[in-house]
């Protein structure tokens, strides 16, 4: 696969899976947001879209579901085959159509921070919605949009492309509004059923407590469960 889109390409792809391990904000504050959001997935069929270094494809396959990781950075797949063994992982651009699932095939879908980083959302939204069955669930999450204002400044409605750090690598993503966010969601066909601007659980507290105190006042993330209307 050319590796032209912004999936996290070889040392970014290496940092990030270091960091999205065992104490950081995605460990501590994202995923567990996200996994209170999915709910019970035993004997479920679950895409894990932008599965990154597959923390999340571990945690979902040793809960009984079936799940297929697909990620378009060949590091990450790579590391996500070993961290979730039982898991099928695609190396695939989701810029792209997801040929390889068919029509109505899952129960759930989950897109953990990657949105921000696709080129067409409106045409990956409706690839979600076209493989999964009547009634499945989308939780997706996104940085939150005041928490991106916050750092680059500027107009909040100004949506655009934006580069951050990470680490000695850098990464771009789209800046957008919470209408954008909520608003593609409801028109690609779902009914929204729940948004969670989740708070710093306790374990941050602990780990990290200069960390924990800030994200009790700023967010950063938004997390959303949706159902494909069908
Ligand atoms: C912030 S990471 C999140 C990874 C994982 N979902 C998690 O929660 O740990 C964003 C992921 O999206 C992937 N990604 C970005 N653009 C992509 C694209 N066009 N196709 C496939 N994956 C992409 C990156 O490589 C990276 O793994």
């Amino acid at each position: 696969m050319a590796e032209s889109n912004r999936a996290y390409h070889g040392d970014a792809g290496r940092i990030f899976a270091a960091r999205a391990g065992a104490d950081g904000l995605n460990a501590l504050h994202e995923r567990p947001a996200v996994l209170t959001l999915i709910g019970d997935v035993d004997g479920l069929d679950v895409a894990d879209l932008g599965c990154g270094a597959g923390h999340l494809a571990a945690i979902l396959s040793t809960s009984g579901a079936r799940v297929t990781g697909v990620e378009g950075s060949s590091a990450l797949a790579q590391i996500a085959t070993h961290a979730a063994p039982a898991a099928a992982i695609v190396h695939h651009d989701l810029d792209l159509p997801l040929t390889f699932l068919a029509d109505d095939s899952q129960d759930g879908v989950v897109c953990a921070l990657v949105i921000h980083h696709l080129d067409d959302r409106q045409r990956f939204l409706g690839e979600v919605r076209r493989i999964l069955r009547p009634g499945g669930w989308l939780v997706l999450s996104t940085t939150h949009p005041t928490a991106d204002w916050g750092y680059f400044g500027g107009s909040y409605f100004d949506e655009r492309w934006v580069t951050r750090a990470l680490g000695e690598a850098t990464m771009e993503y789209r800046h957008m509004t919470m209408s954008t966010v909520i608003n593609e969601i409801i028109d690609a066909g779902f009914t929204v059923e729940r948004m969670v601007e989740p708070q710093p659980i306790e374990a941050m507290r602990a780990l990290a407590p200069e960390r924990y105190e800030r994200l009790r006042t700023d967010p950063i993330f938004v997390v959303v469960r949706a159902r494909a209307d069908k």
